[in-house]
C-alpha cells in the first residue's frame, strides 16, 4: 500500500510516498531477473517507482545501528543493488538514545566529507527512530541538506518517527533539542523487519498508535482495544492495519502543519510530562513509547480535572494502555522534580504548559496551564 504526504506548497514541494508491505527486503531478490524475464511482482513496480520519483540516481550512504546491521545490513545492501542504486558505504552506530548526539553527529559529517558526499547522493536511514532522527539531521545540514530516505525498523518509527520530517539529536539539557524539520524523499516501510524486534520494543511502538486513536482516530482506537493482543503478538495483518492507519493520520496533520505551528502539536499528546520522565530516568531504563503512556494517563486525568471529559475516557485510555503491557503509574519523582524537567520542553513560554488535552476518544483539545496549577495536580496525582 502507498500512501502520500502531500506537501506541495506553492514555493516547493516536499510530497513523498511511504510504501507499506511485507517483505520488501527480502522479496527483491533477484527481482530485476524476474523483471526482465516480464516476471515481476507488483511490489517490484511500486518500489521502482518511489524510488525514482524519490529522484535517488547518485550514491548511498547507509547510516544503521550495531543491531541492525547484524540482522538485516546484507538485505539492504542486496535491496538496493536489486533497484540500480550504487552504495557508497554502510556506517554502524551503537545502539541506544545516547548515539542521538553531537558526538556520533560529529562522527557521521567526517565520515561523509572522507566518502566525499556530494548534493547529488543520499543518505538511507535505516533502524528505529534513534538513527532515524539522527540520519536524518545529518542529511538536513551535511551540505546544507542532501536527500535522504527512510527505511525504518521499529513499529515506533514505521507509525510515527520516520514520517513528517521531525529531524535532529538531544543535548544534556533536553531531548530533541536541536533539530530540523526537513523531509524524507520516501519511506519504505517493511512489515517483516519487525519480526527480530523485542517485544518490548514492539509494546513501545504501540503506545504511539494508542496516541493517535486517542486524540485522533476513535474508530483506530476501538479496533486496537478489540486486536491489541494479536498485535503485541506480532500478528503481521494487523501489523500493517495499524501501520497503515497510523501513518494515513501523520500525512494528514503534517500535510495541514508541516512546521508544528497549530494543529501538529496534537501529535504530542502524553509527551509533556512522558519527556519528563524519560529526562528524569536519564533516558535510561524507560523508553519513549512507556513515558508517552504514562504521560497519556497524566493528560486523560488533566483533562477529566478540567471538565473536559469523563471518568470512562481515562478507564479507555488507561486500561488500554495497561492492558498493552505499557506502565501506567506516574513514577515517584517530586512535583518541582517534573516541573523543572517540564520547563525544558519546547511547548513551554514564560509561565505556561501548552497541554494536548482529551475531551473524548477520537477528540482532543488544546489547553495553556500555569506551572502552578500543574504543580498542585502533580502534587495530587503522585
Ligand atoms: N522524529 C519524530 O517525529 C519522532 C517521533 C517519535 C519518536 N522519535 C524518537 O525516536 C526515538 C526512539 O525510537 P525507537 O523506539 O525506534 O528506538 P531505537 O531507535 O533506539 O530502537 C530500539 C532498539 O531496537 C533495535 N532494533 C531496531 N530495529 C530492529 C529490528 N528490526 N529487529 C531487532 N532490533 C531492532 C535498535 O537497534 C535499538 O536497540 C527517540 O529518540 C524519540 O525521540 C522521533
Amino acid at each position: 500500500m502507498k500512501i502520500r504526504v502531500d506537501l506541495n506548497l506553492s514555493s516547493c514541494d516536499n510530497s513523498y510516498d511511504i510504501l507499506i508491505e511485507s517483505g520488501i527486503l527480502k522479496n527483491c531478490i533477484n527481482a530485476a531477473e524476474r523483471r526482465r524475464n516480464g516476471n515481476c511482482s507488483f511490489e517490484y513496480e511500486e518500489t521502482a517507482g518511489i524510488l525514482k520519483s524519490a529522484g535517488l540516481k547518485g550514491r548511498t550512504f547507509i547510516i544503521t545501528s550495531e543491531t541492525v546491521n547484524g540482522l538485516y545490513g546484507k538485505d539492504i545492501s542486496a535491496f538496493l543493488k536489486e533497484y540500480g542504486v550504487k552504495e557508497e558505504a554502510i556506517f554502524v552506530l551503537p545502539d541506544g538514545e545516547k548515539t542521538k548526539s553531537l558526538e556520533y553527529l560529529s562522527r557521521i559529517y567526517d565520515r561523509l566529507i572522507e566518502k566525499k558526499l556530494e548534493r547529488s547522493d543520499f543518505i538511507v536511514a535505516f533502524g528505529g527512530g534513534v538513527i532515524g532522527d539522527l540520519a536524518g539531521f545529518a542529511a538536513a545540514t551535511y551540505l546544507r541538506g542532501i536527500k535522504f530516505i527512510q527505511v525504518p525498523t521499529t513499529l515506533l518509527a514505521d507509525v510515527d518517527s520516520s514520517v513528517g520530517g521531525k529531524t535532529g539529536i538531544d543535548h544534556h539539557a533536553g531531548k530533541n533539542l536541536i533539530g530540523a524539520f526537513y523531509q524524507p524523499k520516501a519511506v519504505i516501510i517493511d512489515v517483516d523487519l519487525l519480526k527480530t524486534l523485542d517485544k518490548r520494543e514492539l509494546i513501545n511502538g504501540f503506545a504511539e498508535v494508542i496516541k493517535y486513536g486517542a486524540v485522533l482516530d476513535a474508530e483506530l482506537f476501538a479496533y486496537l482495544e478489540t486486536n491489541y493482543e494479536k498485535i503485541i503478538s506480532f500478528d503481521k495483518d494487523s501489523l500493517i492495519h495499524i501501520i497503515q492507519k497510523s501513518c494515513s493520520i501523520k500525512a494528514a496533520i503534517v500535510k495541514e502543519d508541516e512546521k508544528e505551528e497549530g494543529v501538529r502539536s496534537v501529535l504530542n499528546f502524553g509527551h509533556s510530562l512522558g519527556h519528563a520522565v524519560e529526562a528524569l530516568y536519564n533516558y535510561e531504563g524507560i523508553k519513549h513509547g512507556e513515558a508517552i503512556s504514562i504521560g497519556m494517563i497524566f493528560a486523560a486525568k488533566l483533562s477529566k480535572k478540567l471538565g473536559l471529559c469523563f471518568e470512562d475516557t481515562v478507564s479507555k485510555v488507561k486500561n488500554l494502555i495497561k492492558n498493552s503491557g505499557l506502565p501506567a503509574d506516574i513514577p515517584k519523582f517530586s512535583p518541582e522534580q517534573y516541573l523543572n524537567a517540564m520547563k525544558l520542553d519546547k511547548k513551554v513560554n514564560e509561565r505556561q504548559i501548552k497541554f494536548v488535552l482529551i475531551k473524548e476518544i477520537g477528540k482532543f483539545e488544546f489547553k495553556k496551564l500555569d506551572f502552578d496549577f500543574i504543580h498542585d495536580f502533580l502534587n495530587e496525582t503522585i
